[in-house]
């Protein structure tokens, strides 16, 4: 996603992703996620592998037998994130170790794929290092580093790891809630000058429509009522109709429509360029399809995309918002933006704040751009100062501030359905989304999984009161 680029939600929730249902003898599996929604649904399907083996799950390293970090390795911040971590687990680890309960630290995720070894290097408490396509392998690495010593798994493998990896059990799911991570594509071959993601979940591929299928109809099974499918370039996604015709998300999106009990869809994060027809019209036919895209641009400035190596214009872009838009008037449109790219200047940055007056965001996800290692952008010349990075975020954020606080005051008075997702922290609150994304709460006699039909009565910045009508 754009490794969000599945966009740049922080997942607070995510180590709480996976409730205990902790059977005596058996080991437990603390999970710690960081970055985007695929390391989220990929901590939980770890969690599924690791619990015929006997791994539960708790809420708290303390515990644990297993501790894994599933890694972020976008911007520089999350992954220095990591080895502060692991020195405060070591600590745990170090007390543990003359006990009948030695702790095992893997780490996972990006991180894992892109610094390998170096992290058994930097951090010596550390047993397992496995990347993101061989998630399938954990229980074998698990037990081979118990056994022998410090692992490091980091090849790109053969075997499709979804093949090999057990659907969550009802219990599992019913655990994490009404609403469900899919993963449909993975990896990029985008190669976007400032990206690492190409070099961390590999090429891209698609998942087959029949695996998608009987995945998204398990967790429809377990009670799941809104699934957001997942891809790097999820939009890139393309696979085979049951006749053997070549589909893209469009049709997918239809196929999973017609599943009984899938209440709503959503899907992230795309690619300007793989918007085609074909899903832009399941935005206008399907109505279980959600009005909301995240649509990340970076940047308004032509010369700028271009360095970026991102293949669209801005005028492109807003045409594909038009379009959109055109399909389904009342869509949400979110993005990612990274400011201080090499070489931008004072003028490019101001078109980057026009292209933001003229689409008018409900939501947005904005950055200071950071070198990754091994990206061609981490060499050019023209690196932006700090400072100069600092005050343009600033500026960015507050318009898109003002976008966001403006789009929920344009929903008060609007009658929609929310899909209820939690309780709220008052007795008798109840927290769910609106169809827009939009987190809105409201009191009354509700169940988790209701789909309720409220009034939006009152905007915050970045949530709705609304009340059961
Ligand atoms: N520096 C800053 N932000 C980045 N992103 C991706 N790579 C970088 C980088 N090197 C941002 C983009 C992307 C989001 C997930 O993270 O905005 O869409």
């Amino acid at each position: 996603m754009s490794q969000q680029t599945l966009s740049e939600r922080e997942t607070k929730d995510a180590q709480n992703a996976v409730k205990s249902d902790t059977k005596p003898n058996t080991k437990k599996l603390f999970i710690k996620t960081y970055g985007c929604q695929m390391n989220v649904y990929d901590s939980e399907r770890m969690a599924d592998v690791l619990a015929p083996v006997g791994y539960a799950p708790t809420d708290t390293p303390d515990g644990a037998d297993l501790v894994v970090l599933n890694t972020c390795h976008i911007r520089e911040k999350a992954a220095e994130k990591v080895y502060s971590n692991l020195g405060r687990l070591r600590k745990i680890k170090n007390a543990r170790a003359e006990t009948d309960r030695p702790m095992t630290i893997g780490v996972t995720g990006c991180v894992a794929q892109a610094e390998g070894r170096e992290i058994l290097r930097r951090e010596k408490s550390v047993d397992l290092v496995v990347g993101p396509q061989t998630y399938h392998r954990l229980p074998e690495v698990v037990a081979k580093a118990m056994a022998e010593g410090p692992q490091v798994v980091t090849d790109y493998s053969v075997e499709d790891k979804f093949e090999h990896m057990p659907l969550a059990r009802k219990k599992q799911v019913q655990a994490r809630g009404v609403t469900a991570f899919l993963t449909v594509q993975e990896g990029c071959d985008k190669f976007r000058t400032f990206c690492v993601v190409p070099y961390t979940r590999g090429a891209e591929v698609s998942r087959p429509l029949m695996q998608i299928m009987t995945e998204a109809r398990s967790l429809v099974d377990a009670g799941v009522r809104e699934i957001t499918l997942l891809g790097q370039n999820v939009n890139a996604w393309h696979g085979e109709s049951a006749s053997g015709i070549p589909i893209g998300l469009g049709e997918l999106l239809h196929e999973l429509a017609a599943v009984d009990g899938i209440q709503r869809l959503r899907y992230v994060t795309s690619h300007p360029n793989d918007m085609d027809d074909g899903l832009i019209a399941a935005h206008r036919d399907l109505p279980v399809l959600m009005p909301y895209l995240h649509l990340p641009v970076q940047a308004g400035s032509d010369r700028i995309l271009k360095a970026m190596n991102r293949k669209h214009t801005a005028e492109k872009y807003l045409d594909v918002i038009r379009r959109v838009r055109e399909a389904r008037p009342d869509i949400a449109i979110s993005g990612d933006f990274i400011v201080g790219f090499p070489g931008e200047t004072d003028a490019e940055f101001e078109e980057t704040l026009a292209l933001v007056d003229a689409v008018r965001y409900s939501q947005a996800f904005s950055f200071k751009y950071s070198p990754r290692p091994g990206t061609p952008a981490a060499g050019m010349d023209g690196q932006i100062a700090r400072e100069v990075m600092d005050e343009r975020l600033q500026r960015l954020q507050s318009l898109l501030n003002r976008d966001q606080l403006a789009f929920n005051q344009a929903s008060v008075g609007k009658t929609c359905e929310v899909l209820v997702e939690r309780k709220g922290k008052l007795p008798g609150q109840w927290l769910g989304k609106t169809p827009w994304l939009t987190s809105a709460w409201f009191e009354g006699d509700a169940s988790i999984g209701d789909m309720v039909t409220v009034e939006l009565v009152e905007a915050g910045p970045n949530s709705l009161r609304a009340h059961l009508s």
